[in-house]
């Protein structure tokens, strides 16, 4: 049953009560309504899409929760209270955590030091004694270098670790990415397609490593993708998105038994 604690799934997962609520959610840009009065929430432990065509405001929805964007009218509640307008290093520091919809590392640098930047959010020795590496600073690096390693473990890139990721495949430098967002120890992980352009075997892997990542930590997951197959095999819940408006919302059977739904993929004229 589906109540404020949570229930458990036919899978036998523990879903909690609700960790983040959207409440009318409006986005515009000039003349342009991206997200037009959106509301559903995200429950902790649960693993919730997003979909919707392409423009729909997916990526936007991500950007408002993770502070990238300021919603025009609106309000998140993050656990029942109302999260004021937050920069994205202080959403980040919340918990909050993302890979994106164009890689975004830095080419030029290791894995390994491309992971480490996933902990900046919890670096916090004062400059002075990390200069002199001293005392706390050096315990924090050693907890920080610690977390990294295990995460690696856990993604299987070691044999990649000290690669340039310039130098990586698509999908290998999709699993940095998710490397990075994991080293943050997040409480919400945000994927925004993090199967697009990967071939079979990779779009098998990254499922492999999100239900994993689902099950092993107990991370709250919200995810937009494209490949209907991925996103009904995975997760709980999805909120279908079309030219900016909500028009489902539900377990993947609801939704894939709804007629606006199926009307949006299949390209009825609006
Ligand atoms: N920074 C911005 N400035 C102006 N318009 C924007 C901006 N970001 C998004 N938009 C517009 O908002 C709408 C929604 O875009 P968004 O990127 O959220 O869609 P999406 O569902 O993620 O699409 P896709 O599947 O192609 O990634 C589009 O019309 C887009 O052009
Ligand atoms: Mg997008």
């Amino acid at each position: 049953m589906k109540d404020a604690q949570g229930y458990v799934t036919a899978d036998g997962r523990q879903i909690g009560g609700v960790l983040m609520e959207m409440k009318n959610i409006t986005l515009r840009f000039g003349g342009v309504v991206a997200i037009n009065d959106i509301s559903f929430d995200i429950r902790e432990g649960e693993i919730r899409a997003i979909i919707g065509p392409n423009g729909a405001g997916k990526s936007s929805m991500l950007n408002i929760i993770s502070g990238f964007y300021t919603p025009t009218e609106g309000e998140v509640f993050y656990k029942g209270e109302i999260r004021p307008q937050m920069k994205p290093y202080e959403v980040a520091r919340m918990g909050v955590a993302r890979t994106f919809q164009n890689i975004a590392l830095f080419e030029g640098m290791t894995v390994l030091d491309n992971v480490m930047t996933g902990r900046l959010t919890h670096m916090n020795a004062g400059l002075f004694s990390q200069a002199l590496w001293w005392g706390r600073a050096r315990d924090e690096e050693m907890d920080n270098r610690e977390h990294v390693e295990r995460v690696i473990d856990f993604l299987e890139i070691q044999n990649i670790r000290k690669t340039p990721v310039g130098r990586l495949p698509y999908g290998l430098k999709k699993r940095v990415e998710l490397a990075r967002a994991l080293a943050a120890e997040p409480s919400l992980l945000l994927l925004d397609e993090p199967m697009a352009g990967m071939n079979v075997e990779e779009k098998e892997d990254m499922s492999r490593f999100i239900l994993d990542v689902n099950d092993e930590f107990g991370t709250t997951i919200a995810l937009i993708e494209h490949d209907m197959g991925v996103v009904m095999d995975l997760s709980d819940r999805v909120v279908v998105m079309d030219y900016g408006k909500k028009i489902g919302d539900g377990t993947p059977d609801e939704v894939r038994g709804n007629q606006a739904v199926i009307d949006a993929y299949l390209g009825v004229a609006h």
